[in-house]
């Protein structure tokens, strides 16, 4: 940099786009040959072989575990489950039709009053955090889904894992084994996803050394527009919308012409088919089939053949995850904290990450307004 310049002269395109903001070890996508890795290892071997809890082990301590420390993070977020009181009392006065992403958002907000270790920010007790947010987020999602509709939250089991405890907290009834198992996948495949918007967020909120509740309300908020996570409920709108696979051309041809963007396409990373997309197609069709209800997995693969005929635009995460929940009779608008429910195990190893090799996070802006402009008094304006 020149001695008279006050900035660096480096530039960025809109939206960060090919910036290189942190170092991190969590996790990298290789958006050209679609391949995403948490530590090392591939998205499809966890995907097949692995459980949500291991690969939280997996983001938090960069190896997987061994026997007895998976059963001691399981024990640990067992220990985790209850929710304050105070929180729950919180939510019975959210309003009934609050969207549960800014419900799930003000709560994990309020859980930080009642946490007395929240500000540790020590790696042991920053882990300790972690696993209270990531044991009771769903716990929360499936209290806020019952609640609003005057029933009340349903006691968690010990005995289930992450997955089967938020079916079974959501609808009262332990759910299909094979069902539990796609959900548990599915929170494996959201589990993290490099400096994504929400984890970006999280880590300049970690980066002046605030908790991890504030870093994770953040992220929330960040998840809940419809060009990131908010993304897969607005798939299951446009098939409900769509209704029947025989209308899919016209709609598309219509929204396309208006410049719409197709919820579920497109990706800042991906030059190619996203790697998380791959098993989520086969889980939509897997559970379309056991339920008899084919057509929106039609219609979805109606619309990537002709998005790419058109386009070239792949699917994304968000674009066969909802169908699969639809079927599994889970409200359209829990699709988003679902993620929320997954990504806090991303969001927790990269603000640990984060707190561990701190440096504030504080980029520059090209400024293009006008100078030396006069101050003028009110009253001669
Ligand atoms: C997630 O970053 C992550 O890793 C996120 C995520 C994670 O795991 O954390 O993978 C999760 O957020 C998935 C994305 C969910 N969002 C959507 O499905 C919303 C629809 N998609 C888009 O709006 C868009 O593709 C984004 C937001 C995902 C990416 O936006 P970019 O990189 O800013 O791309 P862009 O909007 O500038 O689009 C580039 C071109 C444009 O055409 P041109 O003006 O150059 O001719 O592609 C077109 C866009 O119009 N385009 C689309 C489109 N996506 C891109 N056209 C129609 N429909 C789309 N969905």
């Amino acid at each position: 940099m020149d001695k008279a310049e006050s900035k660096p002269a480096a530039k960025t395109g809109a939206g960060l786009e090919g910036v290189v903001a942190a170092e991190s070890a969590i996790g990298d996508v290789d958006g050209v040959n679609g391949v995403l890795i948490y530590q090392g290892l591939n998205i499809h071997d966890l995907a097949e072989h692995s459980t949500f809890e291991e690969t939280v082990y997996l983001l938090w301590h960069g190896r997987l575990p061994k026997r007895d420390e998976l059963d001691a993070l399981k024990q640990e977020l067992s220990a985790n489950l209850r929710l304050p009181e105070e929180v729950i009392e919180l939510m019975r006065r959210f309003p009934a039709k609050a969207e549960p992403m800014d419900a799930l958002r003000t709560a994990v907000s309020a859980l930080g009053f009642y946490d007395p270790g929240g500000r540790d920010l020590s790696r042991e007790g920053a882990l300790r955090t972690a696993a209270r947010l990531t044991a009771q987020l769903p716990v929360v999602v499936a209290a806020f889904g019952r609640l609003r509709d005057g029933q009340e939250p349903v006691e968690s089991r010990a005995d289930f894992n992450i997955a089967t405890n938020f079916l079974y907290m959501l609808k009262g009834e332990e759910p299909e084994e094979r069902e539990a198992r796609i959900f548990d996948q599915c929170l494996i495949l959201h589990a993290d996803h490099e400096l994504n918007a929400s984890t970006f967020t999280s880590r300049v909120i970690a980066g002046t050394l605030a908790d991890m509740y504030g870093a994770v309300t953040g992220a929330i908020a960040a998840l809940s527009g419809p060009l990131h996570g908010g993304a897969n409920t607005n798939v299951m709108k446009m098939l409900l919308e769509i209704g029947e696979p025989a209308r899919a051309d016209e709609w598309l041809a219509e929204a396309l012409a208006s410049k719409k963007k197709i919820m579920g396409f497109g990706h800042r990373v991906y030059k190619t088919e996203d790697p998380r997309s791959v098993w989520l197609r086969r889980f939509s069709r897997e559970l379309a089939e056991a339920k008899g209800e084919t057509r929106w997995i039609e219609i979805l693969e109606r619309l990537r053949e002709l998005m790419f005929a058109e386009k070239k635009l792949y699917p994304n995460v968000d674009y066969y995850s909802g169908s699969a929940y639809y079927l599994m009779g889970i409200p359209l608008d829990l699709f988003t904290p679902i993620f929320a429910v997954s990504r806090i195990s991303g969001w927790t190893g990269h603000v640990l990450e984060q707190y561990a090799n701190n440096r504030l996070i504080r980029p520059r802006a090209e400024y293009i307004g006008p100078r030396d402009v006069k101050y003028v008094p009110i009253d001669e304006r």
